[in-house]
């Protein structure tokens, strides 16, 4: 006999000003144990202080509760997490209490309306990873797949700081060091997700980026811990905290990410963005980019607002990626060139930093060392009205006593770029200066050489 491990409780005894189950008690009903926890509830999230401008709906109470307890002893878990959903959507909370859950399967949580999920345990997907590269979802951006995904309307997924997705990446560092061409999972991807919070997780070892969210719109991600490195000779690379893809209005903030890529990366398409209140360390900073990666295809980042960052220990604070008009290949698996488009309206307001190589990046030669064959095939991705303001901190050594580099293909394809209040240092206490080609200087209050 199958235990299903999910129980559907009707709430219907309690007040209707109780938006959500919380404070539940629950007990595990696999091991006939004593209590294993109580319902969490629903926290109210809300952009502070900056916002985008655009609405967030404001959600109904959910009707039942599905409770998934874990199987245990190193057994999958993962249909009984499928049922919960499937149970619990449309109007349902579903409810992990346990403190281990196994997920040996790419989980598909595209269908969700009207759910709230309250993971109080760690998730722990499998190192099986002949089995991950032929089931993960797949997306033809630059070859990317995830382990799960969310998608559906109205959703709240919380930790209260508890919740951990575990990407045991271990497996995966060793085995890329072998072979760059492997499919390394993202660990959770919002795939046509709409009007949802995500609050309150650890995100652990994700193999590559950790979170993606493609053609979604209307999420504010609060209070998320990201960590995870590798403890072999071989690192953990291209661990993004955050890649936003073809997605509109996007809050991230108040998080602790420590990683080995892009803190936030804003991809193609990624519009009406506020990110804030984040300590980063080890990363390459908040990139716009990289764009233009697609031949002839149009990518457009617009309305960005980045405000009171802590970058520590990186190789970027500020940074805009833009390939240039000729195909270019920065390494065996990352290959482009030639997009169009167009970098609109963005806004770095108020960033400390510590050790960190180049203050401002802003490049339309990525990929490509060669800055002759750059400027010969000038990028056709228009980057328009930046600013850089109020940054402050120590760099790093590296570039001493250089801070910062702006290098624009051409000067007709950067308009409207402005720097002031920037109180950056190198560690000598050498006046800083910039790298900057092809820029208008009247608005950059920097030290241009
Ligand atoms: C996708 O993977 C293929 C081979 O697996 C590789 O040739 C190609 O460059 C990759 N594309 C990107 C955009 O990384
Ligand atoms: C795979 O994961 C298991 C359980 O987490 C661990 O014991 C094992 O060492 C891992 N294998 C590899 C190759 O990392
Ligand atoms: C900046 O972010 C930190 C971390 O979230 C927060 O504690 C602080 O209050 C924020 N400061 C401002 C000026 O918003
Ligand atoms: C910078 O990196 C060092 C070495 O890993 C670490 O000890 C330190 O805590 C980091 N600093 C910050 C502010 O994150
Ligand atoms: C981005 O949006 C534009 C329309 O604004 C569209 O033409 C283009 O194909 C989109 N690019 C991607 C990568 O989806
Ligand atoms: C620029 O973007 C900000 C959000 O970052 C937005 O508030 C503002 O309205 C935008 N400006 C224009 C002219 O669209
Ligand atoms: C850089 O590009 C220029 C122009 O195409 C070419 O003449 C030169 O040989 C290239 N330099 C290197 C080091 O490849």
């Amino acid at each position: 006999m199958r235990l299903s491990g999910v129980i559907i409780a009707a709430l219907a005894a309690l007040p209707a000003v109780v938006e959500c189950a919380a404070g539940r008690v629950h007990k595990d009903t696999i091991h006939h144990s004593s209590i294993i926890g109580t319902t969490a509830g629903r926290p109210t999230i809300l952009p502070s202080p900056k916002t985008t401008g655009k609405q967030f709906i404001k959600s109904g109470r959910r009707t039942h509760t599905c409770f998934v307890d874990a199987l245990g002893n190193g057994q999958d878990d993962s249909d009984n997490i499928l049922q919960g959903f499937k149970d619990c959507s449309p109007d349902g909370t579903v409810a992990m209490l346990s403190q281990e859950y196994i997920v040996g399967k790419a989980l598909d949580l595209t269908f969700l309306e009207r759910v709230d999920w309250d993971l109080q345990g760690r998730i722990t997907f499998t190192n099986d990873t002949d089995y991950w590269q032929a089931n993960s979802f797949k997306y033809t951006f630059q070859n990317s797949s995830a382990f799960i995904q969310f998608g559906g309307y109205d959703v709240h997924l919380f930790g209260s700081g508890k919740g951990t997705l575990d990407g045991n990446g271990q497996a995966w560092y060793d085995l890329y060091a072998k072979d760059p061409l492997i499919l390394r999972p993202i660990l959770i991807a919002y795939n046509g997700l709409h009007q949802a919070t995500v609050s309150g997780f650890k995100f652990r070892y994700s193999p590559q980026w950790y979170q993606i969210v493609i053609d979604s719109s209307d999420i504010i991600f609060d209070n998320i811990d990201i960590a995870g490195g590798s403890v072999s000779k071989n690192p953990a690379k291209n661990t993004d905290g955050w890649d936003t893809y073809r997605s509109d209005n996007i809050v991230i903030q108040n998080s602790h990410i420590v990683n080995g890529d892009d803190c936030v990366s804003f991809k193609p398409n990624s519009t009406n963005v506020v990110v804030q209140g984040l300590f980063c360390d080890g990363s390459h900073g908040i990139s716009v980019g990289s764009l233009g990666q697609y031949y002839l295809v149009y990518d457009l980042v617009e309305n960005v607002y980045v405000y009171n960052i802590s970058m520590n220990n990186a190789s970027d604070m500020a940074r805009i990626k833009v390939w240039p008009g000729v195909q270019s290949a920065l390494s065996v698996d990352l290959q482009g060139g030639g997009g169009l488009g167009l970098v609109n309206n963005i806004t770095y307001d108020t960033m400390n930093i510590k050790n960190v190589d180049y203050a401002i990046e802003l490049t339309q030669c990525y990929g490509q060392n060669n800055l002759t064959l750059c400027n010969e095939y000038p990028s056709t991705l228009v980057i328009q009205d930046v600013v850089f303001k109020n940054m402050a901190g120590v760099a790093s050594k590296k570039y001493d006593p250089k801070v910062g580099t702006l290098i624009c293909s051409s000067p007709t394809v950067c308009h409207n770029i402005a720097a002031y209040n920037i109180n950056v240092v190198p560690p000598s206490g050498k006046t800083p200066t910039y790298a900057c080609t092809n820029i208008d200087r009247s608005q950059l209050q920097i030290n241009c050489v």
